[in-house]
């Protein structure tokens, strides 16, 4: 049985079937676009180009690498998120008491005592430090790349250069620059994958190929979702990703804000943050959008889900599952009375009976649900649920009338922080700073 997009709650509270012509009047154009931008390379997280290049620049770097025992990850946003939503799925072993293998350790934040702490419990002669910035100037990798590139020469000398890998365009870029001057190793981030579709490339793949998840399942995964799109637009209709597209878009006309990912496969929790940069870099734009909520079952029963239930009726879900969950270990048949009917079930039944429960009780709440119900957890199965949420991205972007590829808001803070640090260029952001700082302050101590 494959992965199954299960609909028969989706069109439910303030939708209905005919919310799905808007977005059938468009199919026609929409085929269209996609058969143009996969042709002319605009959508390499579809077409996937790069694999074979990929692959062979691997086989180069891995095995200079393999022997660390750390790995310390410097990116942020689609630079980080992928990789440690994959590592937490297929390579949790380094969150467990007496660990022996290899860890990835993801730092993406300006975050002056985490990396303290870190370079303190890192022993360089152990570590391999992998710098990612698709543009390569992303200033909170770049600053963690100064910092850290003194700490391994510190302890290295010229030898720095060795535990030194660089993730970023194959032209443009400080880090492609430094890369190009000290000889250091390093991959290519593909021509128009940006980061938040670009986990499947080098970017996520680097990391998890050292760990040993087995990242050619995720790409074969994940191709299997996108091949019907690369090869045949013709079926768009047919699609899961238009599916969920038209329904996400339908959503949105009917004025739900809101979309919760709500995962009830544990070990997948991190696909909540990875999804929601995803959903939300993509498709905030215009005053338009949906605002996603990453959710993990059943931790978050007991936390967010209040508000899912009985809060404003301003929310859809994607309801994440898995038929072939681990059933760990059984329950003994010596259990209270009061807990009986536990006795001799395995720990899962658990979840599945919560999991269950749940999406019951949204759908009694009014909630459109769609469930996302994987064959299994392995990576050739997180691979396609990627690349269908990826596609089903951009397809909703298209839908909305927006760009989803780019994020021109976020851009601002940037260059404001970039005027307040005293960098050249920015006459106009000095300005608004200082009229943004002269406004009187109104303080209240507590
Ligand atoms: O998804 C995106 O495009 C962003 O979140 C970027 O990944 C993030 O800003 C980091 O950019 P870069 O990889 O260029 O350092």
């Amino acid at each position: 049985m494959a992965n199954l997009l299960e609909w028969s709650r989706a069109y439910t509270g303030r939708l209905d079937e005919a919310d799905k012509s808007k977005s059938a009047s468009k199919l026609a154009a929409i085929e269209e676009r996609l058969k143009t931008e996969v042709a002319t390379g605009l959508l390499p997280f579809l077409s996937m180009p790069y694999r074979a290049k990929f692959e062979a620049d691997l086989a180069q770097v891995l095995p200079k690498i393999t022997n660390f025992k750390h790995m310390l990850l410097l990116g942020i946003g689609g630079s980080a998120l992928g990789c440690r939503a994959i590592q937490t799925a297929f390579a949790p072993g380094q969150d467990l008491p007496n660990h022996q293998g290899k860890s990835v350790w993801v730092m993406d934040n300006v975050a002056a005592g985490q990396l303290e702490a870190m370079l303190a419990a890192l022993d360089p002669k152990d570590t391999v430090v992998v710098a990612i910035s698709k543009s390569g100037g992303t200033i909170e990798t770049i600053s963690q790349y100064f910092l850290v590139k003194d700490w391994l020469k510190a302890a290295l000398g010229e030898n720095w250069t060795k535990q030194m890998v660089l993730i970023t365009d194959a032209v443009k870029g400080y880090l492609r620059e430094e890369a190009n001057t000290h000889n250091l190793p390093s991959l290519e981030v593909p021509d128009n994958l940006g980061g938040r579709y670009s986990a499947l490339s080098a970017v996520g793949l680097l990391p998890a190929a050292y760990l040993g998840i087995d990242h050619k399942a995720l790409l074969d995964g994940a191709y299997q979702v996108a091949k019907p799109l690369v090869d045949d637009v013709k079926n768009l209709a047919n699609h899961p990703s238009f599916a969920l597209a038209t329904w996400a878009k339908a959503l949105m006309d009917k004025n739900y804000s809101q979309l919760i990912f709500f995962s009830y496969i544990p070990q997948w929790a991190m696909y909540g943050p990875w999804f929601c940069q995803l959903w939300a870099e993509s498709l905030g734009k215009e005053g338009q959008g949906s605002q996603p909520v990453p959710a993990t079952g059943v931790t978050d029963q007991h936390s967010i889900n209040q508000m899912f239930l009985d809060g404003q009726r301003d929310k859809g879900c994607i309801f994440v599952t898995c038929r072939k969950l681990q059933s760990g270990r059984n329950f003994g048949q010596d259990l209270p009375e009061k807990w009986s009917y536990l006795r001799g079930k395995p720990f899962a039944n658990l979840l599945e009976a919560e999991g269950l429960g749940t999406q019951m009780a949204l759908c009694s709440s009014g909630v459109p649900l769609v469930n996302i119900d994987m064959e299994d957890t392995g990576p050739a199965q997180a691979g396609a649920m990627m690349m269908l949420l990826e596609a089903a991205t951009v397809l909703t972007g298209w839908l909305m009338g927006i760009n989803p590829i780019d994020q021109p808001a976020v851009e601002l803070g940037k260059r404001l922080a970039n005027a307040k640090l005293g960098a050249t260029g920015y006459t106009k952001e000095e300005a608004d700073l200082k009229a943004f700082l002269s406004v009187a302050r109104q303080e209240q101590a507590f």
